[in-house]
């Protein structure tokens, strides 16, 4: 496959920051931020500078990328995504994450909130991302041409890169749930109504991210895997409404537990 000039040009413009071969990529989602702070030797790009970087803030915070070293290992961490509910567009991250092809394709590492539909995962703990169901619809390689669109989606969130995290989890005693992610466009939260349908159909996780991201990655051929901070249960499953603040506060409550998480993983051979 030729290489897309767009990823191309995400990439130079980075290596004018000295950005060079990554040993891992990940995304902080909602309240996550807090992650990059463990970064040495940080550099900080936002994403206003970066070609076919999606633009704008959210919540205040402006969105960019930190590069440095974690755990001996060269990191670029996204601090904050572009949401299909921000403009419709299910491909927004397709520069930010198919640019990591120009940067030696290493494993990516996506991260969210989510509402949990399992007692076994209750707000405040992590979930291993196993496999997702894409209810929402929209899909961002709609439009893309060549053979390539037709990605297989079987073991999307690689084996390996969960076997690992799994291990990582063990090793710092952070309790790690698994469970099959659904996507919600938002960004209102869902209905009673659409958590029990979603309960029905084999979810355990909801969340209104990461699914498109997961389809790019793997359209791009990078091994992904996913880990969401349950910062509540989805909605009519525990008498209140699922709201912002809330997520926010409590993922950002529970970022501890991903930074052991995250060091140990990164600590591997
Ligand atoms: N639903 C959708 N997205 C979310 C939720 C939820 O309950 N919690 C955090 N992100």
């Amino acid at each position: 496959m030729a290489a897309d000039p767009a990823f191309e040009k995400a990439a130079s413009a980075l290596a004018g920051y000295g950005v060079g071969a990554i040993d891992c990529a990940l995304v902080l989602g909602t309240g996550l931020g807090a992650l990059a702070e463990d970064v040495e030797g940080a550099v900080q790009i936002p994403y206003a500078a970066l070609p076919g970087f999606p633009q704008g803030e959210v919540s205040g915070h402006a969105r960019q990328l930190c590069y440095g070293t974690l755990q001996g290992r060269k990191v670029l961490i996204y601090q904050g995504r572009a949401h299909y509910y921000e403009a419709g567009d299910p491909a927004v991250m397709r520069v930010p994450l198919g640019m990591l092809t120009a940067l030696g394709s290493p494993p990516l590492i996506l991260t969210n909130a989510a509402g949990s539909l399992s007692p076994d995962m209750p707000p405040g703990s992590l979930a291993l991302i196993t496999d997702h169901i894409n209810l929402n619809g929209p899909n961002p390689l709609v439009g893309d041409q060549g053979d390539g669109r037709f990605v297989p989606m079987v073991d999307a969130y690689d084996p390996g890169l969960r076997a690992k995290l799994k291990q990582a989890a063990q090793k710092v005693d952070v309790p790690l749930g698994e469970g099959v992610y659904m996507w919600f466009s938002g960004p209102s939260f869902e209905t009673p109504a659409e958590i029990r349908m979603a309960k029905l159909l084999g979810a355990d996780l909801v969340g209104m991210s990461t699914v498109p991201e997961v389809i790019l990655a793997r359209r791009y051929g990078l091994s992904v895997a996913g880990l969401s901070i349950v910062t509540n249960m989805g909605a009519g499953l525990h008498g209140g409404a699922p709201h912002h603040t809330e997520t926010r506060d409590v993922a950002a409550l529970a970022s501890g537990a991903l930074r052991r998480l995250v060091a140990a993983f990164l600590s591997e051979p």
